[in-house]
Parts: C-alpha cells; sequence; structure tokens
C-alpha cells in the first residue's frame, strides 16, 4: 500500500511498527549505531534512499561522492532522512568483457535494495551508459517514488584547438594510428584530452543520450540533464532534487505515474532531435517492461524516424557537453518539438508539473549547437528497424551516414538507397583484430563486414564492437568506412552508420550464425531490408547441419554471472532484460 493511501510510510514496517515490536526494536538497534538517534527514525520523516552509482571505479559517476552532500542537504531540508548505499559498479569502459554485463546484475541488486529495506524514496545518481537504465528500470520494478540526478558530462575537450569528444576521438585517432600518421604516445595524448574533468562523455554518447532521456521521460527534474558535472549548477540540481523526492513521497509520486506510454514517445521523439546513441532502444525497451508498457522496436522508426536532427553534437555533429547546456539543453529541444506537436505535453515530470508547462517556450540559446526545427542539420534522423533472413530485428542510425558512405554506397541512380556485396564474418572481436590487416584476407571497398557472437548470450551482455574500422591498407587508400552489420552493439560515441542489435543472434541460432564469408547481402534502406542471397532451402540446410553440430559455438563462461546472464537474458528487441523478471511488476505496492 501507498503511504497516501495509508498515510503511513513505507519506513514506518521496519522503524514503527507495534504489531511487531520484536522485529522494530531490532531494526532500530542497528540504524542507531552511527549516531542517527531514535527520534529521527520513529519522527514520520520519509527515509530517502541515495542510490551511489560513483566510485573509484565508476570514474564518470564518480563526481556523485560530493554530489551526494548537497543531496543530503537538500533532503534534510525538505524534512527527510537520508541513507546513502553503494550500487553495483558498472563503468563503460573499465569493465571487461563488457559493461553490458553488469547492467541486468546493477539492476537486481538495486531491486532488492529498494525492496528490502525501509526506503520511502530514492535518488537514483545516473551517469555512465549503463548506471542510467539499470537504476530506471530498478525503481520501474520496485515503483516507490524515485527521482534521478544526473553526474553530468565532463567539461569539452580540447586538442590543438579542436574539440575532442569522448570516444568520438578514439574513433579518429585510430584511423591516425592506423595509417602511421601519428605515433602511440601522440595517440594516448589525443584521446586523453577528451577527458578534461569528472563527469561522464562530453560527446551525444550513450550517457548523454540515457541522461537526456531520462529527463525526457520525467524521471529528473527539467533542465537537469545537460549541466556540466564541474559546474556550479549541478551542485544546486543536487540540492533542489534532494528538496523534491521528500516533497515526492508526500505526493505519492511513483515511477508509474511518469513512466506512461506518452513519456517513452516523448523519449523517442527527443532521442531522434538530439542524435541519440542505438544504445536507447534497448535501454528504453527494458525500463518500459518493467514499468508495464508496451514500447515495440518499430516505434522508434513509425514514431522517431521521421524527427529531424536538431544538436549539433559529436558524433553526428560538430559541439560537446559543454554547448549543448549553454544551448538550451533538453528543454529547448523539446520546445522545438512542441511547436510541431510531435511531443505529448501531458507526460509528468518528477517536479510534479507537464512536460508541456515546463518546456514551452524555452528558448535556444545558441542556434549553431540547437538548430531551430525549420532549419535541421538532417531530416528524418531517426532510426530505421531493419529485418531480412539473416535477423528478424535490427537497427541503424541513418543520421551518421557521412557523406563520403553515401557517395560510396548510397547514390546508384537506378538503385538510390540500396547496395551489395560480398560479406566477411568474424566471429567475435577477438577474431576480427587478429585477422583485420591481413591483406591476404582481400576486404575490398565492395566487402560488407559482419561481426557475429557479439550478443547477450554470445558475449554475454552484448559487447560494443559492431563498428569495425577497414582494413589499415584501405583507410591508406581513402576508404574510412566499411558498411557493418551485427548482433553486437556499437558505441554512441562512433560515427559509423552500422547495423546493429541484430535479434535474435547468432548465438540464439538466428541467421547470422549461417552466414559464410563470401556469400552476397543486399541492403536495401528504402525497404528496410538485410538479405543474404541464398535460396531459402540451402539456408535450411545449414541450418540443419549447424544444429547437428551443437549449434552456432561461443566461448565458455568465465564468471558465475556470465553463467546466469546466458540462461536467462531475452534478445536486444525486446531489451535484453532477465526475461523471468518482468513480471515482478510494482513489488513496493504488494
Ligand atoms: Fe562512462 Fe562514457 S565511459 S560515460
Ligand atoms: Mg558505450
Amino acid at each position: 500500500m501507498s503511504a497516501k493511501a495509508t498515510g503511513k510510510l513505507r519506513s514506518r514496517a521496519w522503524f514503527d511498527n507495534a504489531d511487531n515490536i520484536d522485529m522494530t526494536a531490532l531494526y532500530l538497534e542497528r540504524y542507531l549505531n552511527f549516531g542517527l538517534s531514535l527520534d529521527e527514525l520513529r519522527s514520520g520523516r520519509p527515509i530517502i534512499g541515495i542510490a551511489q552509482t560513483g566510485s573509484d571505479l565508476s570514474p564518470c559517476n564518480r563526481h556523485h561522492l560530493v554530489l551526494a552532500e548537497r543531496l543530503r542537504e537538500g533532503i534534510r531540508e525538505a524534512g527527510g532522512i537520508a541513507l546513502e548505499f553503494p550500487v553495483h559498479p558498472i563503468q563503460e569502459t573499465g569493465k571487461r568483457p563488457t559493461a553490458g554485463l553488469d547492467r541486468n546484475l546493477a539492476y537486481l541488486g538495486l531491486v532488492e535494495v529498494l525492496y528490502g529495506y525501509p526506503l520511502d524514496g530514492v535518488v537514483l545518481t545516473i551517469g555512465c551508459d549503463k548506471t542510467t537504465p539499470a537504476a530506471l528500470m530498478a525503481a520501474a520494478t520496485v515503483n516507490i517514488p524515485a527521482i534521478a540526478l544526473s553526474v553530468g558530462p565532463m567539461l569539452n575537450g580540447w586538442h590543438k584547438g579542436e574539440r575532442t569528444g569522448s570516444g568520438t576521438i578514439v574513433w579518429k585517432a585510430r584511423q591516425l594510428l592506423a595509417a602511421g600518421e601519428i605515433d602511440d604516445s601522440e595517440f594516448i595524448r589525443m584521446v586523453a584530452s577528451s577527458a578534461p574533468s569528472t563527469g561522464y562523455c562530453n560527446t551525444m554518447g550513450t550517457a548523454t543520450t540515457m541522461n537526456s532521456l531520462a529527463e525526457a521521460l520525467g524521471m529528473s527534474l527539467p533542465a537537469s540533464a545537460a549541466i556540466p558535472a564541474p559546474y556550479r549548477d549541478r551542485q544546486e540540481c543536487a540540492y533542489r532534487t534532494g528538496r523534491r523526492i521528500v516533497e515526492m513521497v508526500a505526493e505519492d509520486m511513483k515511477p508509474s505515474d511518469i513512466l506512461t506510454k506518452d513519456a517513452f514517445h516523448n523519449a523517442i521523439v527527443v532521442n531522434s532531435a538530439i542524435g541519440g546513441s542505438t544504445n536507447a532502444p534497448i535501454h528504453l525497451c527494458a525500463i518500459a517492461r518493467h514499468i508495464g508498457v508496451e514500447l515495440p522496436l518499430k516505434d522508434w522508426e513509425t514514431e522517431g524516424h521521421h524527427v529531424p536532427l536538431l544538436v549539433n553534437m559529436q558524433p553526428a555533429g560538430e559541439y560537446l557537453g559543454e554547448d549543448y547546456y549553454r544551448a538550451g539543453g533538453v528543454p529547448a529541444v523539446v520546445n522545438q518539438l512542441m511547436t510541431q506537436g510531435l511531443i505529448r505535453e501531458s507526460a509528468m515530470n518528477a517536479n510534479g508539473r507537464t512536460i508541456g508547462d515546463n518546456c514551452r517556450g524555452v528558448a535556444i540559446e545558441d542556434e549553431k549547437v540547437i538548430r531551430p526545427f525549420d532549419t535541421p542539420l538532417l531530416a528524418d534522423a531517426g532510426f530505421l528497424v531493419l529485418s531480412g533472413n539473416l535477423f528478424d530485428a535490427a537497427i541503424m542510425k541513418t543520421s551518421v551516414i557521412g557523406p563520403e558512405f553515401r557517395e560510396r554506397y548510397l547514390s546508384n541512380p537506378d538503385d538510390p538507397e540500396a547496395f551489395e556485396g560480398p560479406a566477411i564474418v568474424f566471429d567475435g572481436p577477438e577474431d576480427y583484430h587478429a585477422r583485420i590487416d591481413d591483406p591476404a584476407f582481400g576486404i575490398t571497398p565492395e566487402t560488407l563486414m559482419f561481426m557475429r557472437g557479439a550478443g547477450p548470450i554470445g558475449y554475454p551482455g552484448a559487447a560494443e564492437v559492431v563498428n569495425m574500422r577497414p582494413p589499415s591498407y584501405l583507410i591508406t587508400e581513402g576508404i574510412h568506412a566499411l558498411p557493418c552489420i551485427g548482433d553486437g552493439r556499437q558505441s554512441g560515441t562512433s560515427g559509423s552508420p552500422s547495423i546493429l542489435n541484430a535479434s535474435p543472434e547468432a548465438a540464439a541460432m538466428g541467421g547470422l550464425a549461417l552466414l559464410n564469408t563470401g556469400d552476397r547481402v543486399r541492403i536495401d534502406l528504402n525497404k528496410a531490408t538485410v538479405d543474404v542471397l541464398i535460396s531459402t532451402e540451402e539456408l535450411a540446410a545449414r541450418r540443419t547441419a549447424l544444429v547437428a553440430k551443437g549449434g552456432y559455438a561461443y566461448p565458455a563462461s568465465q564468471t558465475p554471472w556470465q553463467e546466469i546472464q546466458r540462461a536467462v537474458v531475452g534478445q536486444m528487441d525486446t531489451g535484453a532484460i532477465l526475461e523471468g523478471a518482468e513480471k515482478y511488476q510494482r513489488i513496493a505496492q504488494t
């Protein structure tokens, strides 16, 4: 039962339960032992959790250790008692084999904490890629009042007078290194220049995307997502977030009041306008499933593809996080979309007002960084959802198709949106790294590069490896990108127009498992299809042969969690969640 319905806080069941004085005493005595008083715990003041995702192992979110002080002040001042606790660390760039593996683990851990401890509400500290969906997924499942606080992006990076953006500079520096234009130490210097301060990736990678979408969904305060981590505004935002969660508990405003179908629709539209990451459909689907909202993958195309790109941020554009904030951040983007009727304005924000009321009339402060709707960077900037005989669903971020790619593959006057070529198939990133630069392979500008064995089961958690650079001998000839298709993910900081998140993956015996190097594959962006040009009979025969061999082979699990995740994880087109977890919804109310 909710606090509003009973007039009683959830935490009273632990700290003030006359029916069970025995356990009440036990719960109380241990929460007193660091100096909290009986009076504080039994005063009827809400107990607010601070789900701390920052740590030395999670540098992108580490600044939350500092922000937590201002959060606590806000919570205390509004009448709450703060209890901070750690969330399983997820560092996108530091975790082996992939941080993707840890999203569902952090989710599981956070569900147990939110459900099993005396918390009336929670502040979710979000930032680095997977920390945001993990926290929102858990809040959705448990459904106690929850608000997200972003840590904010790093300051802009600079190298030789140019902005260097997280991740995006890595792809560029790798090409320079492969072409022999820079040495190893310059490579490291270039990459490190993109990280000048505390905070998360300053590009429109998965972190900026997911923090922007948390705001678009209504789960964080308006105008909060884009504030750079070191800015004073970020501290103030922490304070206001702390104050607000206490009010939310009093109002009994829960994730289910915010995360409606309209909210997800708004997030999809915003994602197109900001040039958001290809990881967003996976994570939003996962959050939607845990709150019980239908969000088919095709919605990303039907509701999002026709939306133009307004935010000029790397990798699709030029600018970085500080510029995005100064130009107006999410509310300025939403206001542009509202002028076209693209936003469902009655969706609620955690601040208790609608997104329409929060964002109406918010001006763009710098039109180089956020474009007005009628002069976008690009039309139709959302994702395409593709299918064919190699997979049932995959997505493509068309906003990052550059001129070189367009000229080479999409400019045949008879067939402008389609191309075909011979496949080269890599089984996992290690196979790719071992073979890519071997000229004996005969990779040409016509080759289509396939990555398989990189999905939620095959490379447990799904690796960000589908965007593959061409062999160095082609880069020196001026070929900077070949078409890439695969069952893994791609970093949101990558500017490659890959076809990725293919579901079902090879390890689940999707069609990619049947592909051979040398097969011709046709890609038609107009029809949104990818097909290997061999007969249905031949494909069926290959499937029979592969099943007889025991199926598509992938490396053994290295840890217990890898084995558990592989046994119960779903595919990326349905959010790659732990399938058995979906039925546990709104459990704090039961
Ligand atoms: Fe953490 Fe990009 S690596 S936000
Ligand atoms: Mg990433």
